[in-house]
């Protein structure tokens, strides 16, 4: 089973989410970053903290872009053609054969290209041979019920299964919106709510963070 993680923005904790994904799997697990963009070739990038989190070492990184920009933009100013998503889908295809599960995070959210034809991760997708599903991670506060229904509106418009939908981190104690998100979400998307990540799940060390990642998921 091949899982893509995308969300509805960048920043909304798909890497956290990632790597409580990788915690509650069974069986051999690889993650894929398709697009790496924001550091440099020497500084941690997102598949580090899946490792720091999760402790999980099968990562593999398609390719890394120093601006802190959408793979595409960061790619022109680099002079870097990026490797088109049917390359990305083969490597992620063949990690599939030998695990049982393989994580995918993309890039900020869905229509972000990651190719120089400005291929995004649905398109991605749709190269893949292997069972697949998305999962989004939204925001838990006002403003997500629009941002959730658009990311989800797009997949199914090209005929993308969706496995659900994650709260990249809940406060501990909600306020009214996101309290009356959690109900909402699923009603107004038509997609359930399979994970909740507390807010401050990403500093937690990896023992805390593997015994209690299982338990945010439904
Ligand atoms: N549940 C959480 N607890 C603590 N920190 C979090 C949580 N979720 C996200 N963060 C923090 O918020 C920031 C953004 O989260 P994250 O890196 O997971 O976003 P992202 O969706 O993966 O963004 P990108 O598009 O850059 O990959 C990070 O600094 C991360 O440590
Ligand atoms: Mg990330």
């Amino acid at each position: 089973m091949i899982l893509l993680i995308t969300g509805t923005d960048t920043g909304v904790g798909k890497t956290v989410t990632t790597a409580a994904l990788a915690v509650r799997a069974t069986g051999s697990v690889a993650v894929v970053k398709p697009a790496q963009t924001g550091v440099a070739p020497d500084e941690q990038g997102d598949l580090d903290d899946i490792h720091r989190l999760s402790g999980l070492t099968k990562l593999h990184e398609g390719i890394r872009l120093r601006d802190p920009l959408a793979p595409t933009t960061a790619a022109r100013r680099e002079g870097v053609r990026l490797p088109p998503v049917a390359v990305h889908a083969k490597a992620i295809d063949e990690l599939a054969r030998t695990n049982d599960t393989v994580l995918v995070e993309g890039a900020g959210g869905i229509l972000v290209g990651l190719d120089a034809e400005g291929n995004n991760l649905a398109d991605l997708a749709a190269h893949l041979t292997t069972p697949f599903g998305f999962v989004v991670v939204a925001r838990a506060g006002l403003g997500t019920l629009n941002h959730a229904g658009l990311t989800v509106e797009a997949l199914r418009s090209r005929g993308l299964p969706i496995e659900g939908l994650v709260i990249g981190s809940l406060p501990a104690e909600p306020d009214l919106a996101e309290e009356c998100n959690l109900e909402d979400l699923p009603a107004v998307t038509g997609v359930p709510v399979i994970g909740r990540i507390p807010a401050g799940a990403g500093s937690l060390d990896q023992e805390a963070f593997k015994a209690a990642a299982p338990s945010w998921f439904e």
